[in-house]
């Protein structure tokens, strides 16, 4: 039995069986288990922020898994310590963080924290909105506004009440005063890159200010440089009240944040919510050196190089581009993503099949100009070969 047989027998059959066996990459480039060369213009879901086998990483998690790898919460330990200060000092205002393992479950301490609010104010009902993408667990899950995924599980331990996403005025009605939270993507990841329209996250923040709703803003996809900013809502100019981080921030190392601003960050006490290896050691210094390393004016650089060598591209298939930064959807006129995602694999390229009529394009943010430049000639052919 080759890989892909042996992975089919032996795991559960939620992934299906993915279609390359990835054994190594350096920079934007991985190769297969037979050897074939891609770019890797997908990063693990735009979460290989340094690229693969970037030395400030391989450094910074071999010193640290060399010295210690592990704590638990019973010791507190420095890495965990700069990497919030880290954190706080690249945020607005003052701020707590608790770290997480992954996005999901730093959804999940932001959901407990805001129900502790919740409680506490006597409101009722969190806010969030179509097609949002909030994780898999029951918490999380709750809050992720895709039928086909979530109702299944149901019913959920608190009501959501679901908007369509970027419609201020759906926002407004559905928000009131028993409202507990509202959770919001800043550009919509999985749903397919969808920014919202221009003003729709500062109106979010004035209706949680006058209904006294928390605005959680759910970064775990946009931040840590993906968009161009450290973090999307820093474009917007507004300040959530609860921000969630994960993928990028550990560049491939397992990491996820829970970040609480002003009284919001003081809710939890003493032994409300805790994580054996939420922020270990070699995560966290996994994290302070892609903070330490990215350079937010070359992701602007080749983020915009990208955009336009897309826009550039006159394709029958092609309707446009999306996103922000080095966070692009290229949108298709017909449901040939597929086809498109198994053609750029047949040249040489990895990209990810994220709707039907959308392609995710998300590089690492070390990605060359160069490397933009390769697979920018390489799509139209592409797109050819998937419109056959
Ligand atoms: C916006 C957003 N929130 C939460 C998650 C869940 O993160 P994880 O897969 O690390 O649990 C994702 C993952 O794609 C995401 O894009």
């Amino acid at each position: 039995m080759n890989l892909f047989e042996r992975f089919g027998q032996a795991f559960m059959p939620n992934y299906g069986v993915p279609p390359v066996a990835l054994a190594r990459g350096e920079g934007t480039r991985v190769w297969d288990v037979d050897g074939k060369e891609y770019l890797d213009f997908i990063a693990g879901i735009a979460t290989s922020s340094l690229g693969h086998a970037h030395p400030a990483l391989i450094e910074a998690v071999s010193r640290q898994v060399a010295t210690i790898a592990h704590t638990s919460n019973l010791f507190l330990h420095e890495p965990e310590v700069l990497l919030a200060e880290k954190l706080l000092s690249l945020l607005d205002g003052p701020a707590r963080v608790f770290f997480a393992n992954s996005g999901t479950e730093a959804n999940e301490a932001a959901y407990k924290l805001a129900l502790k609010y919740g409680r506490r104010e006597g409101r009722t009902y969190f806010v969030a909105a179509e097609n949002g993408f909030h994780g898999r667990t029951i918490g999380a899950l709750s809050l992720t506004g895709k039928k086909a995924i979530r109702d299944q599980f149901g019913p959920f331990p608190v009501e959501v009440r679901f908007v369509p996403y970027g419609d201020a005025d759906a926002l407004k009605e559905a928000v009131t005063g028993d409202c507990i939270a509202v959770f919001l993507e800043p550009t919509q990841g999985e749903a397919g890159v969808v920014p919202p329209p221009e003003g729709y996250f500062e109106a979010a923040r004035e209706i949680c200010d006058s209904t006294g709703a928390l605005l959680v803003a759910d970064e775990i996809q946009s931040a840590i440089g993906r968009s161009g900013h450290w973090f999307a809502h820093q474009a917007d100019g507004v300040t959530p009240d609860i921000l969630t981080l994960a993928k990028g921030l550990g560049g491939g190392l397992p990491i996820g944040a829970c970040i609480g601003f002003g009284d919001v960050g003081r809710l939890f006490e003493k032994g409300d919510h805790g994580s054996t290896f939420g922020g270990n050691p070699v995560s966290c210094a996994a994290a302070l050196a892609v903070l330490g390393t990215l350079d937010l004016g070359h992701v602007t650089s080749v983020a915009d190089r990208l955009r336009t060598g897309l826009e550039s591209v006159d394709h029958p298939l092609l309707k446009g581009v999306r996103g922000r930064g080095l966070w692009l959807a290229a949108v298709l006129g017909e449901p040939r993503s597929a086809q498109v995602q198994q053609a750029a694999q047949d040249a040489g390229f990895l990209v990810n099949a994220l709707q039907p009529d959308a392609v995710r394009i998300a590089p690492p943010l070390v990605v060359t100009a160069g490397e933009v430049d390769t697979f920018v000639s390489a799509f139209p052919a592409i797109l050819t070969e998937a419109a056959k």
